[in-house]
């Protein structure tokens, strides 16, 4: 499952069925948390909830409004860590045509996050207010776990922390306790696999530069 999950970026309108979401959904509780508190909660939007949420997020952020994230964003990469993320959005222009210095294709392209990519779905990772880093990997374990159920029952993902930006909509919208604290989204559905964004691909380092065993 590792292996085949990736970044989806362009979805099929057809729902995944609800006897597959609950099995998918159930799969995620599994995720192991520090002393098993389980601090995260999931909100999913589908139909018209999500085209509701997708018109007030694209909305906003065509009028160019700052960001409102309940988590403060990562302002910038530096070094090799930014090297990373170039690389990662060269791919993704590169598979969809949008030139470097085209900011209209690129400002198009980046909206296309709001509308979940035209996921069916998307499911909201949420903590309470009190969690601090390790819950925050808690929510993270959760999160791959999801996407990992998910790729196992032949359904697409792509987690998106723009689906935080504009976190007083989401909490609106769904009615989630301002005490809770939105860290990012998941767009899921099944794959548009004729969409170009999702010929692009991206490597990893080699074990080597990250993983250093002691005997
Ligand atoms: C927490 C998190 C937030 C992400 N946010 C976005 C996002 O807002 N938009 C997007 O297109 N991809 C987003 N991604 C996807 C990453 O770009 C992607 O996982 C990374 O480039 C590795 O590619 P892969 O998932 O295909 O292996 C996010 C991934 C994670 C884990």
């Amino acid at each position: 499952m590792l292996k085949e999950r990736r970044s989806v970026r362009g979805f099929r309108p057809n729902p995944v069925p609800e006897e597959t979401l609950r099995t998918i959904f159930s799969m995620a509780q599994l995720a192991p948390s520090n002393c098993n508190v389980q601090p995260w909660l999931v909100h999913v939007v589908s139909g018209n909830a999500a085209q509701r949420l997708g018109d007030q997020l694209v909305e906003r952020a065509r009028a160019g409004a700052a960001p409102t994230p309940d988590v403060p964003l990562t302002m910038a990469y530096e070094g090799e860590y930014r090297s990373r993320q170039i690389d990662a959005a060269k791919a993704l222009f590169a598979a969809t045509g949008v030139a470097r210095d085209d900011t209209d294709a690129r400002f198009a392209s980046f909206l296309r996050n709001y509308r979940f990519f035209d996921a069916p779905h998307a499911a909201f990772l949420f903590m309470p207010g009190w969690c601090g880093m390790r819950e925050a990997a808690d929510c993270g374990l959760y999160a791959q776990s999801l996407m990992l159920a998910m790729t196992a029952h032949g359904v697409a993902s792509c987690a998106q922390g723009a689906l935080s930006h504009y976190a007083d909509i989401v909490h609106d919208q769904l009615g989630v306790d301002v005490n809770m604290k939105l860290l990012f989204g998941i767009a899921f559905g099944y794959e548009d696999t004729t969409h170009p964004a999702n010929s692009a691909r991206t490597s990893r380092l080699p074990v080597e530069s990250t993983t250093h065993f002691h005997c």
